[in-house]
């Protein structure tokens, strides 16, 4: 097949969390380097790339769909190449190369053989890569980003906590950081480039260590690049949530205070079988001290209901944590069980009903609080960073707060990137929704102007 009218034209398709979305960046960093071309248009592909998640049974089967239908447009448009990327690429391995629609199966830690594998898959050779690698982390490839405000930047990758419901530790393969210095040198081409925030990225990033380094060192040699941006990270493990980054987080100025910490369960006996290497007593007292070192912080935190053997006992002891710690966010999750994990081996015995009953119960409860919450900051001034028109109207813009709130109003001037100071008139359980006091994204502008 000859390739002198256009470059190949690669459609990639992203599932999971943000490691994945920035690792598709990366993937586009390889393969611009390699002579292909991203579209954002499946009609015009030569090739089509998703980047999977398998964290949890319903995650993968909503990919299995969307393969599906790629399967259907490769029947119609011969030639085209379809290849699975990531988390589900490295579980389930050659079993999906069985599939005759699938050309490529490429794991996290290979994507850097992405342009010979498809160049030999477009001479008709299937191409599986799957290695895990200690040592790769993508320190040198730049990644394809979109221009925006607010930019992601992996720093480690892997896990090693092994915790007995998770597959990341067999889909991502052991911790490795970057370097400090690459690490910031490309925060500085961020600034250059004009984000306005950067959200410093790991499965567990707070184990993130290089050499004598610490993340609490990585986070305060990033925010002093450029004091206007902001610096976010996530996600961390309760393990690794150190005084010194507490420290660290309280007295940076552009250092966030918003901090997402997976609880997963109010009860001992569920932590202990989850081997969460914490308990309740502990965590509680990681809250306190949290709360106390950084006023203001915004809390988050994830649970899993109906882990093997979680009692209903057990189940209104997480009720009860949640109600006592007033979390700003929880995303809450049915337990899914996942091959080579240890809880795979622990009868899935809560049933799926209940397993559904306890989410709702939980879900509903953290809305009220986070209502509660939210309720509070009406009448009060708070500052955004704008990122730009709101999904649901155009006339209307959207920003999110250090705190990470996203807050809803009627644009003026305003362009994405601007600072703003939003007086809050409305709030419901997601969303502020105010008014600019105005200024402070005009004075940015004359400020820029001035300079
Ligand atoms: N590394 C992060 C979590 C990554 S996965 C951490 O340790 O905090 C994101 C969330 O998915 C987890 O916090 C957990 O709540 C949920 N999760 C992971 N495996 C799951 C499973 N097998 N079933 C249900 N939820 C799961
Ligand atoms: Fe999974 Fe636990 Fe690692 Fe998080 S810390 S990625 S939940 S094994
Ligand atoms: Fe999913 Fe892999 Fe992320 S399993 S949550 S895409 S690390």
């Amino acid at each position: 097949m000859s390739t002198s009218f256009h470059s190949r034209r690669v459609y990639l398709e992203t599932y999971g969390c943000q490691m994945n979305v920035a690792d598709s960046e990366v993937v586009g960093g390889i393969l611009s380097r390699g002579g292909f071309e991203l579209t954002g248009r499946i009609a015009e592909a030569d090739v089509i790339l998703v980047n999977t998640c398998a964290i949890r049974e319903n995650a993968e089967q909503r990919i299995y769909g969307r393969l599906g239908l790629f399967s259907t447009f490769k029947r119609g448009r011969p030639g085209t190449l379809v290849g699975v990327l990531g988390c589900m690429a490295e579980r389930l391995r050659r079993d999906l190369l069985d599939e005759d629609w699938v050309d490529l199966v490429v794991g996290p830690d290979e994507y850097r053989k992405l342009p010979a594998l498809i160049e030999r898959a477009f001479d008709g050779e299937k191409g599986i890569a799957v290695r895990l690698s200690r040592v790769e982390n993508y320190d040198d490839i730049t990644p394809l980003r979109t221009d925006g405000v607010s930019a992601w930047l992996s720093v480690m990758r892997g896990c090693d906590k092994f915790c007995t419901f998770c597959v990341v530790p067999f889909t991502r393969g052991r911790e490795r950081s970057r370097s400090v210095e690459s690490i910031v040198s490309e925060v500085e081409a961020l600034v250059e480039g004009g984000y306005r925030e950067v959200t410093l990225l790991g499965q567990n990033v707070n184990s993130f260590r290089d050499r004598t380094r610490d993340f609490a060192d990585l986070m305060r040699a990033v925010a002093a690049v450029d004091r206007d941006m902001r610096v976010r990270f996530t996600t961390s493990h309760p393990q690794d949530m150190s005084e010194r980054l507490i420290e660290a987080i309280a007295t940076e100025p552009n250092i966030c205070k918003y901090i997402h910490l997976p609880v997963q369960s109010g009860a001992d006996r569920i932590l202990a079988l989850m081997n969460r290497t914490y308990t309740v007593s502990r965590y509680r007292s990681l809250i306190e001290r949290i709360r106390q070192s950084i006023p203001g912080v915004a809390l988050s935190t994830d649970i899993i209901s109906g882990f093997p053997s979680e009692t209903e006992a057990e189940h209104r002891m997480t009720i009860d944590l949640l109600g006592e710690l007033r979390f700003d966010g929880a995303f809450t999750f049915k337990y899914s069980p996942r091959e080579n994990t240890r809880a795979w081996e622990m009868p899935d015995d809560v049933p799926e009903e209940e397993k559904g009953r306890r989410v709702q119960e939980i879900t509903e409860l953290q809305h009220a609080i986070a209502l509660e919450q939210n309720r509070t900051l009406v009448g009060t001034v708070v500052r955004i960073l704008v990122d730009g028109p709101s999904r649901k109207s155009p006339a209307d813009y959207t920003g999110r707060t250090d705190t990470n709130r996203t807050v809803v109003f009627p644009r003026t001037a305003e362009e994405p990137g601007d600072e703003a100071d939003i007086r809050i008139d409305r709030a419901n359980s997601a969303t502020l929704i105010g008014v600019n006091t105005g200024g402070t994204g005009a004075v940015r502008a004359f400020e820029e102007s001035a300079a």
